[in-house]
């Protein structure tokens, strides 16, 4: 089965509430990025990640940044009033759209706001950003190149695109995988570590920066895992439980599709050409 942009948005527009339940009311839902192997704190981990992406895009307070597949908007929320920049959030689902705005509405003195749309067609004129961001969201695009030639057409020159996303090391991928791993969250499938800088090249973009992060990528899924378990102990509502049992099986499952090779995660920072 092929995934549509519409299989995508229902998904997580339905799926918010079980997602809120499980990681916080906050809407924390990246892969994170972990101080060590011992290192057993997601929310920490998770913040790290975003703050790794806002120091490798080099946003600073004059930056106007474009947040692409936001969620519930914690990327912007959390760093436009700590540096100061101006900054848009999009995103598929009207639901963590939704989320994302009446989260915004109890801050005061932040220039940021919130929009519905999907990467392969902006709703912005050419040349509006300095900076596109994007954590783990693009891999769910179903036309990439597309999305990469939106990201390059919203850039002004010289502009950067920093983001963590998600990756198809292998071509070909296990049953067990495709179930547990891709068709959980309606995902087709993805580029490899260098195939998606040689699909950012062909959109015409400068690579600044590449990390392979697959081990992080694990010890996410790994404490995920604990937390899932303990927290169905003590969840009442059935169908929450039900989903972060599924859940649990899942995480032990991702561990066996990231030794095989099957999923992956990449940092990567690119650059329009001034
Ligand atoms: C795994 S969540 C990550 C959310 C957020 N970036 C974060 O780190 O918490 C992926 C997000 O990508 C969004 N998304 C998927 N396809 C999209 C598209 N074509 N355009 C815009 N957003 C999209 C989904 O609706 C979802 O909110």
């Amino acid at each position: 089965m092929t995934y549509t942009e519409t299989d995508v948005r229902e998904f997580f527009d339905q799926t918010l509430e079980a997602y809120l339940a499980f990681w916080d009311s906050d809407g924390v839902l990246h892969t994170g990025y972990f101080v060590d192997e011992a290192d057993d704190d997601y929310h920490g981990a998770s913040d790290r990640t975003t703050e790794i992406v806002a120091a490798d895009a080099g946003l600073d307070r004059d930056s106007s940044v474009l947040d692409v597949g936001c969620g519930c908007g914690n990327f912007l929320m959390g760093l436009a009033g700590q540096i100061g920049f101006r900054g848009v959030g999009l995103d598929l689902s009207e639901e963590r759209i939704k989320f994302a705005r009446e989260k915004l509405g109890g801050r005061t003195g932040l220039d940021i706001r919130f929009d519905v749309g999907s990467a392969t067609g902006m709703p912005y004129p050419a040349g509006e950003f300095s900076h596109v961001v994007s954590q783990d969201a693009l891999f769910l695009v179903p036309d990439k190149p597309k999305t990469h030639t939106e990201i390059f057409r919203v850039l002004r020159p010289g502009g950067v695109f920093a983001f963590s996303d998600f990756l198809q090391p292998k071509s070909e991928i296990s049953e067990r995988s495709r179930k547990h791993v891709y068709d959980r969250v309606r995902w087709n499938g993805g580029y490899s570590f260098l195939g998606y800088q040689t699909a950012l090249v062909e959109a015409g973009f400068e690579i600044v920066l590449a990390r392979n992060v697959a081990n992080h990528l694990g010890q996410t899924y790994r404490v995920l895992r604990g937390m899932a378990l303990e927290n169905a102990e003590t969840t009442k509502d059935t169908a929450v439980r039900e989903w972060m049992k599924a859940f649990a099986v899942s995480c032990q499952e991702i561990q066996y599709a990231i030794a095989d090779g099957e999923f992956g995660w990449g940092i990567f920072v690119a650059r329009k050409p001034a």
